[in-house]
Parts: structure tokens; C-alpha cells; sequence
């Protein structure tokens, strides 16, 4: 089939490098030009474990365009829209983009059928916006309605940073958003080699065992684009549920990894998701949830579980510092090194990520803080500049002298580093994910969250 992808973010480049690889000939567009000549030259413009190599084995069926004109939109079968929808303040998703690929979408129709496809995440009601405004526009532009010429469908995505591509490859499931049946059946067809689990698995990628076959859930659109916002904010609720445990373990003396395991193999609860720490970070869980509450507000409807899910999130990350000042008793001059700056390991992602607000609180108190990360240091030095911190790639320079540790994010690294090497003093684990008996032999004094 014929395929293109509106927007070349996290969304957009893995659906359209799976989609290419699954056979179909996809073509990618974005108005920000430097992406798209770095994707010419077979540059991937974030980290995703294996998105390169899958990359530059299917980069020669692919085209990448920066211009309406070259996108060839009369004779696509499938437009994904996936561009970004960041947060305005007030919680509501900025759709800007969005709007902005519907009237090029409409500015460009031709005399073929083609299905429009809603990834990036909208508000709930939006599927029914983008067909209003392709409508409009279509008439502002050629003075007649579009009829039959295209319908928009919702289909949210779910694939996660630092395992997009086999988000994309093996997902729990597909959801489709329309009472179109041309346009289900178009889709259908498109994901059917996913659905059915019968294309050669890449080879860096191997199917889960037992993996069969991936179901697809056909609903309204309205029920689709709510399934994301639900999902994401049932996972968010999940990780505050659990860290609000954290809390009273730790005044009781209960241990929250196994109180997680306990629960967790109740397959009525299910044991993932219930990792305690610093809380979740990341483009989805803040904007979604936040996104979640602002539509209820239009609404006069309060979302209550919701709002405290943010709230024990939030808080999170003022409860490492206010942590660490318990135990150094003074933090001026005190130097701080973090392990790990994205919101998560796999990533260079900053979205939200703990890391940020932990740093300003730190600087805030006085604190010398120096932090580390695998692949996000470019990002973080371009992005947040001025934070007051210092970033280095040389762990050795991170470590050197300082006062206290606190993990951030959960790289097999830090696990691994020469621990024996290093100065013992307070490391709190962010994470739950350092070998506390060995550290605490080496004189280590290692503070969990919840336990
Ligand atoms: C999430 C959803 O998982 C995905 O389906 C959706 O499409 C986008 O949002 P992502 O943000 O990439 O994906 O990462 P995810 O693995 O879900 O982790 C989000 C945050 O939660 C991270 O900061 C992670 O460290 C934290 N987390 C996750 C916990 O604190 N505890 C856990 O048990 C799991």
C-alpha cells in the first residue's frame, strides 16, 4: 500500500520504518527541513534501540520530504497524521500541527479514497475536528465538498521509548477508531501482517514466544481516542498507587518489592507498572493525564483519582531532595552526582523527566550537582542549558569526591560500575535497582524508595 506519515517524531518514523519494512511503500514528511535532510542521509534524529539498523536496511524504500507538493497525496491509500500535540498551560493539548496537516491534507486531496489516520494523541473529540477542517477547507479551496474522498479514523498509539520498534512489531493491540467499513477494511489489510504475526520477525527483533496473533479492537472514534488517554492514565495511576504504598512501607518497615510482587501475581492487579520510585516522566503520562482532567473541567466533571495520581507524582521528586537534606543535613556547597538524565533508560528523551525538577531543587537548596547519562547529555546541554548544573560523559569526574548519589534512571551501567572504587556515602536509588546488600557491605549507605 501506499503510506505517508505526517510528522517524523517518535511516532511517526518507527510506524513508518515497520510499515516499510512490512513491505508497503511509505513516504515521510516534515516542514522541519534539517530532520529531514539528516533522514535523506540515513540519520535517525533521536536514540531508539535498533530504529538504526532497522533504518538503514529499508532506507532505500523510503522517501523523506520536507514539501506538500513532493508527498504525493492523490494516490496515497493510508495518511497517518502523527505530529506533536505538546501542553498549552492550561493543560490542553496544542494542536496547532494538527491542524496545520489536516489543511495540507485537504489542500491536496485528489480524486482517490484515501484514509486519514489520527496517531498523535488529541483530545478526545478531535477525530471529528480533523474531518470538519479538512472538510472546510477542501470547500475554502476548491469550492466544492469532498464527498467520498477521504475519512478520518482514530488510531491511538501505545509503543513506548526504548521499545518503540517492538511496540510497533508485536503490540498487545490495535485499535481503530471509525464505523467506515471501507476504511476498517483498508486498515485491516494494512496491519493484517501484525494482526496475523506472519511477517519474517528482523532479526535483532525476535517474536515474543507464543506470540500468535494481535487483536484489533474496532470501536467509535470517540471511544478510541479515549482508550489512549484511559490507558495511559490507568498505567500513570498504577506507579502513584504503588509509590503511595512506597510510603507507608517505609514508615512500617514493609518492604514495597515485595508487597509489589504480592499483589502484582494476582493476575486481577498484573505485576507490571508497579515499580516504585522518582515516578514517571516522559511526553505521555504528565501530558495525558493533565489533558484527561482539562477535557472533564469543559465538562464540569472533576477527575479526582486522577488529579492525586499527579499530585503522589509530582511529589515524588521534592520527597529525593527533601530526602537527601534529612541525611546530609545541609545541602549547600554539598556536591550531588546524578545516574541517569532521561526520564527513563533506552531514551534520550527529556520530556518531564524527573531529572529536571530534582536538579532545580538541588541548585535551589545550594547544591553542587553534576549529572551523567548514557545518550542524553547532547540533548540536555542543548535543551536546558541553564539549569545550573554540570553535565559530564566521564563517570569517573562525576563521582570524584562527592557527597551523596542519587539514581535517576535504571541503565544496567550504574549497576555495574566498580562500586569498590568509589568513596562510599548516601546513594538514594531512584529506582530500586542497585545491588543494595553489596553496596551497603562496602560501606554504602543506600536509601530505596519503600524500603
Ligand atoms: C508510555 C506508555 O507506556 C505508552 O503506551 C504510551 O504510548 C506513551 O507513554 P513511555 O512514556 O515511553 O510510554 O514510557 P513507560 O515505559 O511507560 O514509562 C513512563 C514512565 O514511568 C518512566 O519515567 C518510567 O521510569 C516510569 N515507570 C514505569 C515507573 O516509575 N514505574 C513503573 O513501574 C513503570
Amino acid at each position: 500500500m501506499k503510506v505517508l506519515i505526517i510528522g517524523t517524531g517518535y511516532v511517526g518514523l518507527n510506524t513508518g520504518v515497520m510499515l516499510a519494512y512490512l513491505g508497503n511503500d511509505v513516504t515521510c514528511i516534515d516542514l522541519n527541513q534539517d530532520k529531514i535532510k539528516g533522514l535523506q542521509e540515513r540519520k535517525v534524529p533521536f536514540y531508539e534501540p535498533h530504529l538504526d539498523e532497522l533504518f538503514s536496511k529499508i532506507h532505500q524504500k523510503m522517501l523523506f520530504v520536507c514539501n506538500y507538493a513532493e508527498a504525493d497525496i492523490p494516490n496515497q491509500d493510508v495518511i497517518f497524521i502523527a505530529v506533536g500535540t505538546p501542553s498549552l498551560p492550561d493543560g490542553n493539548a496544542d494542536l496547532t500541527y494538527v491542524r496545520q496537516a489536516a489543511e495540507s491534507i485537504a489542500e491536496n486531496l485528489g480524486e482517490k479514497f484515501v484514509v486519514v489516520v489520527n496517531k498523535s494523541t488529541v483530545p478526545i473529540g478531535s477525530g471529528n475536528w480533523v474531518e470538519a477542517i479538512i472538510r472546510e477547507h477542501y470547500f475554502e479551496v476548491h469550492n466544492e465538498k469532498p464527498n467520498g474522498l477521504f475519512n478520518v479514523v482514530s488510531s491511538p498509539e501505545f509503543l513506548a521509548q526504548g521499545a518503540a520498534l517492538f511496540g510497533s512489531f508485536y503490540p498487545d493491540r490495535i485499535v481503530v477508531g471509525s464505523e467506515h467499513e471501507l476504511s476498517v477494511a483498508r486498515l485491516k489489510d494494512l496491519f493484517g501482517p501484525i494482526m496475523r504475526q506472519d511477517f519474517e520477525a528482523p532479526a535483532f527483533l525476535p517474536r515474543p514466544d507464543g506470540l500468535k496473533e494481535v487483536p484489533m479492537v474496532v470501536c467509535d472514534l470517540t471511544s478510541a481516542e479515549m482508550i489512549k488517554y484511559a490507558a495511559n492514565s490507568f498505567l500513570a495511576l498504577k506507579i502513584s498507587f504503588i509509590n503511595e504504598i512506597a510510603h507507608l512501607a517505609q514508615k512500617v518497615g514493609a518492604d514495597v518489592s515485595s508487597i509489589a510482587r504480592g499483589i502484582g501475581l494476582d493476575k486481577r492487579i498484573g505485576d507490571r507498572f508497579l515499580n516504585a520510585g522518582i515516578g514517571w516522566g516522559g511526553s505521555c503520562f504528565g501530558k495525558d493525564t493533565a489533558a484527561l482532567v482539562a477535557t472533564a473541567r469543559d465538562y464540569n466533571l472533576d477527575m479526582p483519582i486522577i488529579r492525586a495520581a499527579r499530585d503522589v507524582n509530582y511529589g515524588q521528586r521534592t520527597w529525593v531532595v527533601d530526602r537527601l537534606q534529612e541525611e546530609l543535613k545541609i545541602l549547600k556547597g554539598k556536591h550531588i552526582a546524578l545516574l541517569g538524565f532521561s526520564f527513563k533508560p533506552n531514551t534520550d528523551d527529556l520530556r518531564d523527566a524527573p531529572s529536571l525538577d530534582i536538579s532545580r531543587l538541588l541548585v535551589q537548596r545550594g547544591a553542587v550537582v553534576r549529572a551523567h547519562d548514557p545518550v542524553a547529555l547532547n540533548n540536555a546541554r542543548s535543551q536546558y542549558p541553564n539549569l545550573g548544573i554540570s553535565y559530564s560523559e566521564d563517570l569517573n569526574f562525576i563521582l570524584d569526591e562527592v557527597d551523596a548519589i542519587v539514581l535517576i534512571s535504571e541503565w544496567p551501567i550504574y549497576r555495574d560500575l566498580a562500586w569498590e572504587a568509589i568513596t562510599p556515602v548516601t546513594i538514594i536509588d531512584g529506582r530500586n535497582f542497585l545491588d543494595k546488600e553489596r553496596l551497603s557491605q562496602l560501606g554504602f549507605n543506600v536509601i530505596g524508595v519503600g524500603r
